[in-house]
């Protein structure tokens, strides 16, 4: 299984979201899943801002582009195409003032692209490109935004990964929401991580699943 393994944490050994997507990789392999990686440290390696180069460019039909609009969008074609080679999308970040981080909106920025990580149909449709991979969120927070908590309504990180990937076609994404792991005691912090954690075993069990499931169809397919 290729897998796309993306972290936009700006903490690095002490960052929780880090921690959990790793954890989740291993449980991948522990499960018994031949997992590749593609890695994206989007705080390392930050996609550029949209600057009006690239909102006139990436508008522009692509046999019409010039080659200096493709030299501005060659960066953004290489991202997105590592998006649709990937069999699944592990995406990992720390809520930052009730959304995500800015260095993965650059990223969403990058790969929501016409033509390529989305087509508009000869019957004026939009079609997503991410319709096969796998994608699972996994956010860490300060607070505790859980249903009937008094914060949940400030919950803007969610819908808008929900928003920017469904019209990618990702239309099933799954979630980890590890919180709170800030504004609150020790012992409150060991059990929401101790419930990501959890969560994210029976994720990658049922992942691996499906896979190694697969797997034997096309061996015996090939047979
Ligand atoms: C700049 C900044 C903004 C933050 N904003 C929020 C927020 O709006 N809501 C929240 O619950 N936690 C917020 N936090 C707390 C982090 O989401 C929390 O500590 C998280 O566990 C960090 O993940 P990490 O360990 O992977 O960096 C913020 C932290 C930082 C550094």
């Amino acid at each position: 299984m290729k897998v796309m393994h993306v972290d936009a944490s700006a903490k690095r050994e002490r960052s929780n979201s880090r921690a959990l997507s790793r954890f989740f990789i291993e449980r991948l392999r522990a499960e018994g899943v031949d997992v590749e990686i593609d890695y994206l440290d989007v705080t390392v390696d930050t996609p550029p801002h949209v600057t009006e180069a690239f909102a006139i460019a990436t508008y522009t039909a692509a046999e019409d582009r010039t080659p200096a609009m493709k030299a501005t969008l060659a960066a953004s074609d290489a991202l997105c195409q590592r998006l649709l080679e990937a069999d699944a999308l592990v995406f990992a970040m720390p809520m930052y003032n009730w959304s995500m981080p800015s260095a993965f909106k650059a990223f969403v920025d990058s790969v929501t692209r016409t033509g390529l990580t989305y087509v508009n149909t000869e019957d004026g449709r939009i079609e997503g490109q991410l319709g096969r991979q796998k994608v699972i969120f996994i956010t860490s927070r300060g607070a505790d935004l859980r249903p009937g908590t008094p914060f949940s309504s400030m919950d803007a990180l969610t819908p808008s990964l929900r928003a920017a990937f469904g019209f990618l076609g990702v239309a099933e994404p799954t979630f980890v929401d590890a919180q709170p792991l800030q504004f609150s005691d020790q012992e409150a912090r060991t059990q929401a991580l101790e419930r990501a954690r959890g969560e994210l075993s029976a994720i990658a069990s049922r992942w691996a699943q499906v896979e190694l499931s697969s797997d034997v169809e096309e061996e015996a397919d090939a047979i």
